[in-house]
C-alpha cells in the first residue's frame, strides 16, 4: 500500500483535535445553568457523534487517496476489511490520534459502509425488525418497528452526505437525481422500494423513504398469528380465490395491501397461468407458472414510458388465467374491469382507499381517467358486475394491521352499487397498555357468491359465515 502525500489532511485532522478542545471550552461557557439529565445525555451524545463524524470524514478522505478503490470493490469482504483496517491504523498512527479499539472498529465499519454500501442506512437495512426507513432530513431519521414509527439515533453528517447516498441509490438503477429531476423511484439491490425527493421540491433538504423488502414473505399462517384475520376467514378467502372471484384489496398507505395480495395469490392453484403487473415488483409468488411484468418510467428525454395500462393490455394477449395488478392507480382500471367482465375472472388488485365505498368511488374516478367518457351509471354497472369482493385493511393505533371489513358486491339499486358486509372487526377500545381491543365478527349473511363456489365444487361450511 502506497502512502500518498497528505500534509493537507494532516493539518485538517490536527485542527480537528484543536476544535474539539475549543468546543468543549465553549460549551462550558455557553451551557445554560440547568439542564435536565436527558437533555444533557442527548447533548453529550450529539457532541460525541459530531466529533466522530468529523473524524470519520477526514479519515475517509485520506483513505480515498491511499487505497485503490476499483481494486477494493473487487476484493473479497475479508481482504477489504483487512485493507481498510490497515489504512485506518496508518492514518491514525501518523496523525497521532489515539482511539480506543471499539471506536476504531466502528470507524472501519462505517467507512466500509460509506465506500461500498449506503452509509448510515446500512445498519437499518440489515435490521430485520425494521420495515420502513423514513429520512426527513440528514439528522431526522424515523423507522417503523412492529407497526410503530419511532425516531432513530442514526444520522447523516449533513444534507450533502445524505444527497450523496441518494445519488448512489439512483445511479444503481441507472437513474439520476438533481435539481432538474428532483424526484426518483428506485430499488435497492435487495429489492427494497425507495423514493427520494430533493430540494427545491423538498424544503428542508433531501428526503428518503424506504419500504424494506423482506425475503421471507408473510404467509397466511402469519396473518392468522398476527391477528390480522381469523382461521375461518382464511378458509373463506381461500375458497373465494379458488372460485375465481375478482377481489379488490383496499387500504391506506402501508396498511398491508401488497402483503395481503401476496397471501391471496398463494391460494391460486399451481396449474394456472398468472401474470403480475406492478410499478415496482414486490410480489413473491411461489407458483412456477408466473410471468412478472413491471412498468418503466420515461427516460431522461421523457420517452419510453410503459404504463400499467400498456401492460394490462399486453397481458391480455398473453393468454393469462389470472391477472394480478399490484395497485390500480389510473386508466388501467377500465381495461382491468373490461377484462374481468369478459371472462378474465379470478383477478386480484389493490387500491389506495379508506373504505370499501371509497374504493369504488376512486375506481370510478380512475375509469374516467381512461378518457372514454362513459356515463356514471355505465361505469358503476361495469364495476358492480366485474368486482365480487372488496376487502378493507387498516393499520390500527397500536401498530397492528388487520382486515377490518370484507364486503360482497351484490348489484345495483338505481344508480348506486350495493354491497353487503360479510366480515368486520369490531373495535372495542384500548387496553391499559394501549393495545387495541376488539373482535372479528361475521355478519351472519350467507354470501351470494356461495352459489358460484358450490357450482365449482368448492364446499365451504356455512359456519364460516356465522358469528361464533
Ligand atoms: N398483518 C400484518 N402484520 C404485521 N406486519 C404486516 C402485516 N401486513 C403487512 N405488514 C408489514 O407492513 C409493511 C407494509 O406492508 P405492505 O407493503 O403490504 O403495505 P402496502 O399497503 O402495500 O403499502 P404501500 O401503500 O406503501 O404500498 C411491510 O413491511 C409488511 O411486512
Ligand atoms: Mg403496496
Amino acid at each position: 500500500m502506497e502512502m500518498a502525500s497528505a500534509s493537507l489532511e494532516e493539518e485538517i485532522i490536527m485542527s480537528l483535535l484543536d476544535r474539539i478542545r475549543q468546543r468543549q471550552g465553549e460549551e462550558q461557557m455557553t451551557q445554560p445553568p440547568i439542564l435536565g439529565q436527558d437533555q444533557k445525555q442527548e447533548r453529550e451524545r450529539q457532541r460525541k457523534d459530531d466529533t466522530f463524524n468529523e473524524l470519520k470524514g477526514k479519515v475517509h478522505l485520506k483513505l480515498l487517496n491511499l487505497l485503490d478503490l476499483s481494486r477494493l470493490m473487487e476484493a473479497s469482504e475479508s481482504a477489504l476489511q483487512e485493507d481498510l483496517r490497515r489504512g485506518v491504523e496508518m492514518i491514525l498512527a501518523e496523525d497521532k490520534i489515539p482511539l480506543p479499539s471499539p471506536e476504531k472498529e466502528r470507524l472501519c465499519r462505517e467507512i466500509r459502509n460509506e465506500l461500498l454500501g449506503y452509509g448510515p442506512l446500512e445498519p437499518l437495512l440489515s435490521d430485520p425488525g425494521i420495515n420502513d426507513i423514513l429520512v426527513n432530513s440528514y439528522d431526522r431519521v424515523y423507522v417503523e418497528r412492529r407497526g410503530k414509527l419511532e425516531p432513530s439515533a442514526i444520522r447523516f453528517t449533513d444534507n450533502a452526505h445524505l444527497l450523496k447516498i441518494i445519488e448512489k441509490i439512483a445511479s444503481g438503477v441507472g437513474r439520476r437525481i438533481d435539481e432538474s429531476c428532483p424526484m426518483v423511484d428506485a430499488r435497492l439491490p435487495d429489492g427494497s422500494r425507495v423514493n427520494a425527493i430533493i430540494p427545491p421540491l423538498a424544503l428542508d433538504g433531501p428526503a428518503l423513504s424506504i419500504r424494506k423488502f423482506s425475503r421471507i414473505p408473510i404467509t397466511v399462517a402469519d396473518l392468522i398469528g398476527f391477528g390480522a384475520i381469523t382461521a375461518e376467514m382464511a378458509e373463506a378467502l381461500q375458497g373465494m380465490v379458488r372460485a375465481r372471484l375478482n377481489i379488490l384489496i383496499s387500504g391506506g398507505t402501508g396498511s398491508g395491501k401488497t402483503t395481503f395480495l401476496n397471501v391471496l395469490s398463494s391460494f391460486i392453484p399451481y396449474d394456472e397461468r398468472i401474470i403480475t403487473i406492478e410499478d415496482s415488483a414486490e410480489l413473491q409468488l411461489q407458483q412456477d407458472h408466473v410471468v412478472r411484468l413491471e412498468t418503466r418510467p420515461p427516460n431522461l428525454e421523457g420517452q419510453g414510458e410503459v404504463t400499467q395500462r400498456d401492460l394490462v393490455r399486453n397481458a391480455l394477449r398473453m393468454r393469462p388465467e389470472r391477472i394480478i395488478l399490484g395497485e390500480v392507480r389510473g386508466g388501467e382500471a377500465l381495461d382491468m374491469l373490461q377484462a374481468m367482465n369478459t371472462g378474465h375472472d379470478g383477478s386480484l388488485a389493490t387500491i389506495h382507499a379508506n373504505s370499501p365505498r371509497d374504493a369504488l368511488t376512486r375506481l370510478e374516478t380512475m375509469v374516467s381517467m381512461a378518457g372514454l367518457n362513459l356515463p356514471d351509471k355505465a361505469t358503476r354497472h361495469q364495476i358492480s358486475s366485474a368486482i365480487h369482493v372488496v376487502i378493507q385493511l387498516a393499520r390500527l393505533s397500536d401498530g397492528t394491521r388487520k382486515m377490518i371489513n370484507l364486503y360482497e358486491i351484490v348489484g345495483m339499486e338505481g344508480d348506486m352499487i350495493t354491497m353487503q358486509e360479510i366480515y368486520s372487526f369490531n373495535l372495542m377500545g384500548l387496553t391499559e397498555d394501549r393495545k387495541v381491543k376488539g373482535r372479528f365478527i361475521a355478519s351472519g349473511i350467507r354470501p351470494k357468491f356461495m352459489k358460484r363456489l358450490e357450482g365449482m365444487g368448492i364446499a365451504l361450511p356455512s359456519s364460516l359465515f356465522q358469528d361464533s
